[in-house]
C-alpha cells in the first residue's frame, strides 16, 4: 500500500522493457526475450557493427518497424507515469532504458532515453541525431551533411556510455522517491541506481512482475504486471 509521502518533493523513477510488456514489446531477458533469439555480441554492440553493419541495420529496422505497427501504444503504466507527472508539484524525473517511443507518446515530458531512441539516428561523420523513422542502411546518407556510410541508431550499444548520466546521478543524489518498474536489474548503471537513492536516503520502491536481481536492495516493492499495479500505486501518491 503506497503511504501518502506529503514530504516528497523529488521523485526519480526508472523504467526497463517490463513496462512496455503489455503494449506488445518484448523484453530481453523473459523466455520470450529478445537475447533468446538473437545475441547481444551479434547486433549491439560497436564491434558488430563494424564487423557486420548490414546485420545490426537489420535488427534495428526490425524493431523499428514493429515499433511503426498500429497495435503498439502506450499502456496504463506509461499513461499513469504521464498523468502523475502532470499533476505532481515537485521535481518529476523519467529515467528509462527502453529505446522505444511509448513513455513520449503517453505525454510525459522530463524524460531521459539512457539507452537512446530507436526512432532516432545518428551520423558519425557529423554527430548530427535527427528523427528516423525508416530504415537504414549502410549507406543511408546522412541529412545533414550528406555523407554516405556514416549513419547508425541513435541507441547504446554494450560497452558505450548512456547519455546524460550526470543530468541522471544530479537527480538520484537529492531524490527523496526512487521508483524502478519493469527491469530486471541486470545491467549497469541502471541497475545501481537503487544504491545512490538509497545514499540520498531516498525511499525506494520496486514495482515488477517478479523480484529483480536488486530486489532486495529496495524498501518496498509491488509484483505483479506494470499496466495492473503502476496506475494505482501512482493513484495512492500524493501530488503535493
Ligand atoms: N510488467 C512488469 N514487469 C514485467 C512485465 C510486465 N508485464 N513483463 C516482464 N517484466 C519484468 C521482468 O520480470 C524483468 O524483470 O521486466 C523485466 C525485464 O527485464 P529485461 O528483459 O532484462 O529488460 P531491462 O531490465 O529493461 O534490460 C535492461 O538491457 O539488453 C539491455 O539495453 C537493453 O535496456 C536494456 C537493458
Amino acid at each position: 500500500m503506497a503511504g501518502v509521502m506529503a514530504e516528497t518533493r523529488s521523485i526519480v523513477v526508472l523504467t526497463g522493457a517490463g513496462i512496455s510488456r503489455e503494449s506488445g514489446l518484448h523484453t530481453f531477458r523473459d523466455a520470450d526475450g529478445i537475447w533468446a533469439t538473437v545475441k547481444v555480441e551479434d547486433v549491439a554492440t560497436p564491434e558488430a557493427f563494424a564487423r557486420d553493419p548490414v546485420r545490426v541495420q537489420d535488427f534495428y529496422n526490425e524493431r523499428r518497424r514493429g515499433l511503426a505497427n498500429s497495435g503498439i501504444a502506450p499502456n496504463p503504466a506509461h499513461r499513469s507515469l504521464a498523468e502523475f507527472e502532470a499533476a505532481f508539484a515537485g521535481d518529476f524525473l523519467l529515467v528509462t532504458q527502453n529505446i522505444d517511443n511509448l513513455h513520449e507518446r503517453a505525454g510525459s515530458n522530463n524524460l531521459i532515453h539512457m539507452h537512446g531512441e530507436l526512432c532516432k539516428a545518428r551520423c558519425e561523420e557529423c554527430g548530427d541525431v535527427g528523427e528516423w523513422l525508416d530504415d537504414l542502411f549502410t549507406d543511408t546518407a546522412c541529412p545533414a551533411c550528406g555523407k554516405a556510410a556514416g549513419m547508425r541508431p541513435h541507441v547504446v550499444w554494450f560497452g558505450e556510455m548512456p547519455f546524460e548520466m550526470d543530468r541522471i546521478n544530479e537527480a538520484l543524489e537529492s531524490c527523496d522517491l526512487f521508483v524502478s518498474i519493469g527491469t530486471s536489474g541486470n545491467v549497469y548503471p541502471a541497475a545501481g541506481f537503487v544504491q545512490a537513492a538509497r545514499m540520498a536516503g531516498a525511499r525506494t520502491v520496486e514495482l515488477n512482475l517478479e523480484p529483480s536481481q536488486g530486489a532486495t536492495l529496495f524498501e518496498e516493492a509491488v509484483y505483479g504486471p506494470a499496466g495492473a499495479i503502476v496506475p494505482g500505486w501512482f493513484a495512492n501518491l500524493d501530488t503535493g
